[in-house]
């Protein structure tokens, strides 16, 4: 059923959609380059901090602790199976949207892209990639139990568009300095 794997998949991936979009609205201060540079550009830039890594992941690993909670319900209610979130998959989940999104900066900025610059497809995708490989590392049978490959094909055309749609709410709101 369409409408099941839809479901699922994003349901599997919503501790790792949150914790960038938290690090938006609650990040900034020092930054986690300490303002290196390497080769005469910044290791990461001043929109990678300590303080946005940190809150990004704690609500990304809250809220797999709530889908948990209301699991049970919604299951009754739709009439299919959905995925519990492990302790360790939560965090891997929400660290490694973190860490892709950290990842990106670095090569943004070997490739000489300033602060906020755009990088198609690697800035929609950076963060489910890391979280799915830091996911799998640590509980490999749940990963490939959960994202079966009609999921993993949902969240790669899924996830660019949520991604812009909420980037672009942001900006226009006032809370993103770029619509991307
Ligand atoms: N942010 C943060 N810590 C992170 C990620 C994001 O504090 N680990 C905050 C920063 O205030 C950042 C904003 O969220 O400016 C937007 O995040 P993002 O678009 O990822 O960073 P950019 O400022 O655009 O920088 P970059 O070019 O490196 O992506
Ligand atoms: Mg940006």
């Amino acid at each position: 059923m369409v409408v099941e794997t839809v479901v699922v998949a994003l349901w599997a991936m919503l501790p790792a959609y949150v914790p960038n979009n938290a690090a938006v609205l609650l990040g900034g201060g020092a930054p986690i380059d300490g303002g290196r540079t390497w080769r005469g550009r910044r290791l990461l830039g001043d929109g990678k901090t300590w303080r946005g890594t940190a809150i990004g992941t704690v609500v990304g690993v809250a809220l797999a602790l709530a889908l948990n909670a209301v699991q049970p319900t919604l299951v009754a209610l739709v009439g299919f199976g959905l995925p519990v979130f492990p302790l360790a998959v939560a965090v891997a989940l929400a660290f490694g949207a973190m860490l892709g999104d950290i990842l990106a900066s670095f090569l943004k900025r070997r490739t000489g892209r300033k602060r906020g610059a755009a990088f198609p497809v690697l800035d929609q995708l950076d963060f489910v990639v890391v979280a799915l490989l830091l996911a799998t590392l640590v509980a490999p049978a749940w990963v490939f139990e959960v994202f079966t490959l009609p999921r993993v094909v949902v969240v790669l055309v899924a996830t660019p568009l949520l991604h812009l749609t909420t980037n672009a709410g942001a900006y226009v709101l006032g809370l993103k300095e770029e619509p991307y």
